[in-house]
This record gives C-alpha cells, structure tokens and sequence, in this order.
C-alpha cells in the first residue's frame, strides 16, 4: 500500500498582518510582496513604475492572496504618506514594512569626477525616501506599540564600492538610520533592521549600471565574487526579508545583515 504523504502547507506567519513593499514592481520587493501573501499577508505593493507593480498584484491575486497597488515615489513625502494611509484605510493597520525601493545612479566614475546630478537623485530616492517611509511606518506602527521595518540597503551600505560613491554613501546612511530608528523604538515594540544583499539576479544588476545581461564575461566574474559562486535569487533576499518581520526573529533590531553568498565572509 502506498501512504499518501500530504503537501506540506505554507507556514502563515503573517495571517491578519498587513506588510507593505516599497519598488515591490521588480527584482527582491515583487518577491518579497508575493511571499508575504503566499503566508497570508494582506499586502500594500508600492513602486513608481504602474506597470510593475499592477503585475505584482495580478500575480498575488493569480496565487489567491490580496494585495492592492499604489503608485508610489518614495522620494516624495506626499507619496509615501498616502502609501501608508492607504493600508490603514483599506486594511486597518500597518504591521511590517520592507523599504526596498532603490536606484543606482547609472553611472561609473571615481569620487573625485562623480556627477551631481547622478549624487543627488540617488540620495534622494536611497536615503531620504527610505527615511520618509520609516518615518511615515513609525506613525501608523507607534499608536498600535507594535510592527517591524526592513530597509534594504546593500553590500555597498557596509563596504565602499569604487565608481559607485553615491550608491555607498546612501546604502551606508540606511544603515545608520536603521540602527538609530531601533535604538529609540525598541522599548516601544518596533524592531527595525537592514538588509544587505550583494549580487542578486535582478533587472537592477542585469539590465543596469552593471549590464551583466548582455557582458558574460563581467557575469562570470561578479557571480564569482560569492563563496557560493552564482548569483543570488531574489526569493533568496525575500526569505530573509521575512524572517526579519516575522515573530521568529524577536530579539533582533538594529542588526544590518549580509545575504551575500559569502562575498565578504
Ligand atoms: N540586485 C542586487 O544585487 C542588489 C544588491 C544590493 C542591494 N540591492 C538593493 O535591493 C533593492 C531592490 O533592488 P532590485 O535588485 O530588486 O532592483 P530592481 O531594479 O529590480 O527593482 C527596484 C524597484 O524599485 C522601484 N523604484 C525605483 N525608484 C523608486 C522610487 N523612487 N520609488 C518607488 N519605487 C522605486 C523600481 O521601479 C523597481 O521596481 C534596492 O534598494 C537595491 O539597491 C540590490
């Protein structure tokens, strides 16, 4: 007789949580959106970018979750508050936030020659939009004395990066954010962490300032650069994401965490 061994069922970690996902229309936040309502999670999907966002939620949906896209630029304050009013409206609360929308300035130059306008723009959508939407989450998440925020920084955010100043500087900047935002909300039921990815196979690498799609031999070399020797898959970023938010990682804030393959081991 053969047993029938039943599939196992997804944990719901975040059933009756409500989680909101910034650039959730791509890469690490579309995967981290779609993992948080495979466990159950009702989810805000925000990005500047319509399109890929709206997928995000058809994709959501497709799986039977429930999720709900606004167009959001986190580099303006007014977006992202309504990116927040928005969940306490259609869901009642704010319970876990990823602030993983970023940018690279797209271009190659050592400090000293590094162009303005490419310093300002990342600054602007890295740094201070991650800091506006900590911000905005802490006010929904404070009345309630509870809820937990990621904010995805990166590799360039604990290491310096050559030809990549602004991308640094800003990564490095959510890090201190991170760690000052969980010094002054732990007694107060907020824990707030940083994630720090490195070569993740993402349009942001592939198709970016990198252009690693169309450079095998630049593929081969950046894959290398992790003990693991490939690339990391988004859904690999989002676990950890997760973890982050979730009960099981209760006595961690203010860490800043590497999900590197080993790149700097
Ligand atoms: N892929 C990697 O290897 C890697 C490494 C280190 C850090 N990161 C970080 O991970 C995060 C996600 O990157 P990804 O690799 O998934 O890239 P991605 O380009 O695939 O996705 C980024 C998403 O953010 C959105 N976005 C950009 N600017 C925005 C803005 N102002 N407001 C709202 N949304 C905006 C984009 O539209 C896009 O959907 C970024 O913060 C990035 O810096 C990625």
């Amino acid at each position: 007789m053969t047993s029938q061994v039943p599939t196992p069922l997804l944990p719901r970690r975040f059933a009756g949580k409500v989680c909101a996902v910034t650039g959730a229309g791509s890469g690490i936040g579309r995967a981290t959106a779609l993992a948080f309502a495979s466990e159950g999670g009702q989810v805000v999907v925000a990005d500047v970018d319509e399109a890929g966002g709206q997928e995000t939620v058809k994709q959501i949906e497709a799986g039977g979750g429930e999720a709900v896209f606004i167009r959001t630029d986190i580099a303006s304050r007014a977006d992202v508050k309504a990116m927040v009013a928005l969940a306490v409206s259609q869901f009642g609360r704010l319970d876990c936030a990823v602030n993983n929308a970023g940018i690279t300035g797209g271009v190659n130059a050592p400090t000293g020659d590094y162009p303005e306008e490419a310093w300002t723009k990342v600054l602007a959508v890295n740094l201070t939009g991650t800091w506006y939407c900590v911000q905005e989450e802490l006010a929904a998440m404070l009345p309630q004395g509870s809820g937990t925020i990621v904010n995805v920084a990166s590799a360039a955010g604990l290491h310096g990066h050559p030809n990549n100043v602004s991308y640094a500087a800003s990564k490095h900047g959510v890090v201190g954010l991170t760690k000052t935002a969980a010094l002054e909300y732990a007694t107060r039921g907020i824990r707030v962490n940083a994630l720090c990815p490195t070569g993740i196979e993402t349009p942001m690498i592939m198709d970016g300032r990198l252009n690693l799609r169309n450079n095998p031999e630049a593929l081969a070399k950046f894959s290398g650069q992790a003990a693991l020797k490939r690339l990391g898959r988004p859904e690999e970023v989002a676990d950890v994401a997760l973890w982050l938010c979730s009960e099981q990682s209760s006595f961690i804030t203010g860490h800043a965490l590497a999900v590197d393959g080993g790149a700097f081991a």
